[in-house]
């Protein structure tokens, strides 16, 4: 076996370079240049004894420890142990609430719910090499929050905010994204924040949320919120392209065969909503209420955590509610750390992780992307479900 740490053209170009003194334990006297496997996927090892693959490409960070070990067809790699259990124990030990040992998955994977102010554990550096990050805080429309003046005014707000965006940005590993939802009337606000903290725009996306619309006076009513999608640098380390399988619109002849790209309108994922359209996600207390009315749909965060990370990648929600960024992290098999100031709302998130419920179950989703080129690289699923092709 051999223990090193990964350089920044390795993880780029996606190779290991097999150190000169491993030389004789890992390739022994094999032919080289020649075809080998690298965890079950093509692989192949140049004349100077490095390891290439596709799958190695970003899927781990600069500066990470792996181990490579020779297996029966090829070679096995993981996050050394050592540098998983230093991640973690940068965080009190209590907090992790999760390190999967899954023996089918090849990454351990682990959860994290913080209680307190996001703003304290960003600043105390434990959180790094973060790759994404759902930004999604309460919107100063004077809801009712136990831990948070949704009244305040817009300075205080915009400055908190923009507090928050710097410190995940010093978070971020290089490449990584954020995701920041926000009102579409604030999108000024949100561009302008994003730059003056370092972020480099990338889309802004609407989410068109499938409900009714909210009557303006005087103007166009409401039925859309804003997702602007940004990244720390000038391009994504990950970007997969998903395709969804939309159903044929009005006026078109025949279906798609092989569906379409996602774009930046996204008008298929119904927001949670109390009433007529109300379903089995939105989380509620014994007498039916809901126990946080700003609770995002799974297949929201599904679809942001497929698009801008690989599997064994660590996702942050500084604000997270009712915890859905985990919950979906966890099934895709990426790491998550959620923060939260409320306890009550931390009670939640725990409860949900401890056994998923089948409204928060994504593999009912995963035919819907069925047409995305790299779907099983991206999504591990030991089963798919059929029964719902579309999100529709
Ligand atoms: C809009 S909600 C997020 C909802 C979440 N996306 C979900 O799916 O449930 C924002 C959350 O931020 C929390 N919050 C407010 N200020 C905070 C702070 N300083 N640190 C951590 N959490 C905070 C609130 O209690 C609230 O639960």
């Amino acid at each position: 076996m051999v223990n090193k740490i990964l350089k920044k053209t390795e993880v780029l170009r996606g190779f290991i370079h097999i150190p000169t003194e491993s030389r004789f334990e890992l390739v022994g006297s094999i032919h080289l240049p020649c075809p080998t496997m690298l965890n079950g996927k093509p692989a192949r090892l140049d004349k100077y004894g490095r390891l290439w693959s596709p799958y190695l490409k970003n899927r781990f960070s600069i500066g990470t420890r792996i181990e490579l070990t020779k297996a029966e067809n090829g070679y096995q790699v993981a996050l050394s142990k050592s540098e998983h259990k230093s991640f973690i124990s940068k965080m009190k030990q209590e907090e992790v609430m999760s390190v999967s040992n899954d023996s089918e998955s090849e990454t351990n994977v682990y959860y994290k719910v913080l209680k307190g102010d996001c703003l304290k554990y960003l600043d105390d550096g434990a959180i790094n090499n973060i790759h994404l990050t759902f930004l999604d805080p309460p919107y100063r429309q004077g809801k009712d929050y136990r831990f948070f003046d949704d009244d305040q005014p817009a300075w205080k707000y915009w400055s908190w905010l923009k507090e928050i965006l710097h410190k995940v940005y010093d978070a971020t590993a290089s490449g990584g994204a954020i995701y920041f939802m926000q009102r579409e009337k604030k999108a000024e606000h949100v561009l302008k924040v994003l730059r003056e903290t370092g972020w480099k725009f990338q889309n802004l996306i609407v989410w068109k949320k499938k409900t009714s619309a909210v009557p303006c006076a005087f103007r166009f009513s409401k039925q859309y919120q804003i997702i602007a999608y940004a990244t720390k640098g000038d391009k994504p380390r990950v970007f997969n392209k998903l395709r969804i399988d939309l159903p044929t619109l009005p006026g078109h002849k025949y279906e798609r065969e092989n569906g379409i790209f996602l774009t930046d309108v996204w008008d298929d994922v119904r927001e949670l909503t109390s009433g007529y359209f109300a379903g089995d996600e939105a989380i509620r207390d014994d007498k039916g209420n809901r126990v946080h009315t700003q609770q995002s749909p799974v297949a929201l965060l599904l679809r942001i955590i497929l698009s801008s990370t690989l599997p064994g990648n660590t996702v942050l929600d500084p604000l997270a509610g009712t915890g859905t960024t985990l919950v979906v992290a966890y099934q895709l098999k990426r790491n998550s750390i959620g923060i939260e100031i409320d306890p009550e709302h931390v009670k939640v998130i725990k409860n949900r992780l401890k056994s998923l419920r089948p409204a928060d179950d994504i593999s009912k989703y995963y035919d819907y992307y069925r047409f995305t080129p790299n779907l099983r690289e991206i999504w591990p699923v030991k089963r798919v479900i059929t029964e719902q092709r579309r999100l529709l």
